[in-house]
């Protein structure tokens, strides 16, 4: 049985009071006992803060990003080994906004998960197609290759401790959600691809959609039966948005 996961991407967002201020609301919103994951992913300069505000919650702490390499001359780059000791427990690798916008390739990203797991950090990797390549029906192939790179650097067993995100890129950040049936089959081949090398992990795995989830949609999403949460952007930025989606993935 996989427990949901709702996962807050806060991308370039806030201010270090506004950081304390959505933690605490959010904090203050959630049942104390609950069905559910939840984390939160603050820009990189906040996440000692974030980290003093959430001691005692429950809920986790993730970072946005890591660097491929341990230690040394990378500049802008943050190693896994600084996110642990700042108490994080998952980073993002591969979101849309770092393949497209600052040009990372498969096997940077595969790199980046893997450095992750070095440090003991779970990756939530990121994998989605763009709206031409939907389009043209290229969808489950692009998929392919995003996966592909992770088992080529870290092997079949590469998703015995890591969560997937299914993130189509034409739905991030534009109001256009994935329908449930889409986002299903997305995860329905992401599993299956993954079951080829490792069927125990695939089983175990936690696969979440992102792309303009909202509190309207998410039960709906989370419904269906390989998807395992959210990775949500926008909605996560506002607390009664968030709580209205995190208890969509309570009990249905
Ligand atoms: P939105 O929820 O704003 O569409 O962003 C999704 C996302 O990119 C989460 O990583």
């Amino acid at each position: 049985m996989r427990t949901t996961l709702i996962a807050g991407n806060w991308k370039m967002n806030g201010s270090r009071g506004r950081t304390r201020e959505l933690i605490r609301a959010i904090i203050a919103g959630l049942p104390q006992s609950r069905g559910y994951e939840v984390v939160v992913c603050p820009s990189f300069v906040f996440l000692a803060d974030a980290a003093g505000a959430l001691e005692g919650s429950g809920v986790g702490l993730g970072a946005q990003n890591v660097c491929d390499q341990d230690q040394g001359a990378y500049t802008g780059e943050i190693a896994g080994d600084m996110l642990v000791e700042l108490g994080c427990r998952w980073a993002i690798v591969g979101h849309s906004e770092r393949r497209h916008l600052y040009g990372e390739t498969n096997t940077l990203v595969a790199s980046r998960f893997v450095a992750a797991q070095r440090h003991g950090l779970t990756p939530i990797f990121c994998v989605g197609e763009k709206l031409e390549e939907r389009e043209s029906g290229a969808t489950e192939a692009i998929l392919d290759e995003q996966l592909h790179a992770v088992f080529e650097q870290q092997g079949a067993q590469a998703f015995r401790s890591a969560i997937i995100a299914y993130e189509p890129v034409w739905a991030i950040g534009t109001g256009r959600t994935a329908t449930a049936e889409q986002a299903q089959a997305a995860h329905a081949h992401i599993r299956g691809r993954v079951a080829e090398h490792d069927a125990r992990a695939a089983a175990e795995l936690q696969i979440l959609y992102g792309g303009s989830v909202k509190p309207e949609n998410a039960r709906s999403l989370f419904a269906q039966p390989d998807v395992d949460g959210g990775l949500i952007g926008g909605a996560s930025l506002q607390a009664q948005d968030f709580l209205a989606i995190c208890h969509a993935g309570g009990p249905q």
